[in-house]
């Protein structure tokens, strides 16, 4: 029997809806969820922990509390991004400790943990801290193909993750591209060759998602990942209830009633229906084109919002010849927050700046010089003389640079909120900057709901196309000014401008 790993708490409204989906959409599917029998529903982290609190204004702690009390049965899953935690950068091993723990304290039963280039010293105080907690810990395998990447050197990775203690290991194939036989070669060479229950992680853009999870089943994987079919397709994983459809009698079958699962359906069709003005088209399209230019659908909405900024949409099809060659410059990183960003942005310079490297990112110069860890094949040693000239490349685990930072993050928030607990501290720590702006909105009774609907409103209103002039004179309310949401949101953007810096507009890391 395989498990089904259920995202419709988290990639799923992460791949279709840019995380918007808040926790009052989520509880009253809560019990029904719970009870369906799924391995374990992945729930938390990725990038929801910063939205909640940028975007939505909720405190994700308390959300993980609100889903924890009416979900106790099934395990609940989170994604760590390694040493990043859920941000975009490298933490302290103290605030990494601290934020496995409570997470572990407040509700999580497994970590998937991953690091953007599979150098395991950034996963390794995350997942001891993990197991420390009496976690399940999951390390993490990202997929990717490359002229350095083979099944040797996915499985030498996955003998390094069981060596740290894992428990089991996910392949992640973040975007999409990963064939049926190659993950079932995959699947089939960590069991035997490691004996770790290997789950499997994939995303449906490129059209490969629902092969590959039956082909890695039958070739012995613990658990597949997919989403409830409103939140499924395209971008994110591949329908839940195709694939139990798809296994359904056979030795696989993961026994899951698909009566039951339709009406989970039928209830997030309500909530995304909500939320459609955030869903694009081309989220939901299949897009064989990830099988050359390897990138992935969050990472295609960041180049497309950098290219209409500099009016340079056009350019499109050279910035995306241009991925590939920045990749292999900096040693074939897969393509996955950050890299995905730091690659994204740099090949858009390299184009529009009408020359490679003519400007190189400060994120770049940190990336050569070892900064993010150890990149899977070697660099251009142009492109590093360039970089590094008179500065050393450093070989140690980058986290080793940084001095505790937990202590001082307490004292800075505490001086602002006296009573502030280890949650409080852990989002203060995490992101000081959106955590001080959430404080006051909150306090100024901005909550979830008011945002979220000026947001919907914002996004409705430019995506709306013009209103034919006769509508208008005709006075039929179908026009901008007949929307609810959209004059909500106009009014929001004029009294709060620069908190919605667009849906997709996040080039930060
Ligand atoms: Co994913």
């Amino acid at each position: 029997m395989v498990g089904i790993t259920e995202t419709v708490l988290r990639d799923g409204h992460q791949s279709l809806i840019a995380t918007r989906m808040r926790t009052r959409d989520m509880l009253p599917a809560a019990e029904r969820l719970d009870a369906i029998g799924y391995r374990s529903i992945e729930a938390w982290g990725g990038a929801t922990f910063d939205v909640c609190l940028r975007y939505l204004r909720e405190d994700p702690w308390e959300r993980l509390r609100a889903l924890k009390r009416a979900m106790p049965r099934t395990p609940l899953q989170m994604l760590l991004r390694g040493q990043n935690l859920v941000g975009y950068r490298h933490y302290a091993d103290d605030v990494v400790r601290s934020f496995v723990d409570e997470a572990a304290r407040t509700g999580i039963d497994i970590f998937r943990v991953f690091d953007a280039l599979n150098d395991p010293r950034n996963m390794e105080v995350a997942l001891r801290a993990v197991k420390r907690a009496g976690a399940r810990a999951q390390a993490t395998i990202c997929y990717t193909s490359s002229p350095v990447h083979s099944l040797e050197a996915f499985v030498a990775l996955g003998r390094r993750l069981a060596e740290l203690d894992a428990d089991e290991l996910c392949v992640k194939d973040m975007a999409g591209m990963m064939p049926p036989g190659d993950g079932a070669a995959l699947v089939r060479a960590l069991r035997q060759e490691i004996g770790l229950p290997v789950v499997v992680h994939t995303h449906s853009a490129s059209g490969l998602a629902s092969l590959t999870c039956v082909a890695a089943a039958e070739a012995g994987a613990a658990a597949v990942d997919g989403a409830l079919s409103p939140f499924a397709g395209g971008a994110s994983q591949p329908p839940t209830e195709t694939l139990v459809g798809a296994l359904r009698g056979t030795p696989n079958d993961p026994k899951l009633d698909l009566g039951a699962l339709g009406e989970l359906a039928e209830y997030f069709r309500g909530v995304l229906e909500h939320y459609r003005p955030l869903l694009e088209l081309r989220s939901l399209q299949t897009d064989p084109g990830i099988l050359t230019h390897q990138v992935p659908g969050g990472m295609l909405s960041n180049l497309l919002s950098q290219l209409k900024e500099q009016e340079a949409l056009g350019r499109l099809a050279e910035v995306l010849a241009e991925v590939p060659r920045v990749r292999a410059d900096l040693g074939y990183p897969p393509l996955v927050t950050p890299t995905s960003q730091i690659v994204g942005i740099q090949a858009v310079l390299n184009v529009l700046q009408g020359g490679r490297y003519r400007q190189v990112t400060n994120e770049v110069r940190d990336y050569v010089r070892g900064l993010y860890g150890t990149p899977p094949g070697p660099l251009d040693p142009e492109l590093v003389a360039r970089v590094t000239a008179g500065t050393s490349a450093i070989r140690a685990r980058p986290a080793d640079l940084l001095d505790p930072e937990l202590a001082k993050a307490a004292a800075e928030l505490r001086a602002l909120v006296p009573a502030a607990d280890t949650a409080e501290v852990l989002s203060y720590a995490l992101f000081p900057i959106v955590y001080r702006s959430y404080r006051s909105a909150v306090d100024r009774g901005l909550t979830s709901d008011v945002l979220t609907a000026a947001a919907l409103g914002v996004v409705g209103a430019l995506r709306r196309p013009a209103t034919p002039p006769s509508a208008r004179a005709a006075g039929t309310g179908v026009g901008e000014r007949g929307s609810a949401w959209a004059h909500e949101g106009r009014v929001r953007l004029q009294t709060q401008r620069g908190w919605i810096d667009a849906a997709h507009g996040r080039t930060r890391r």
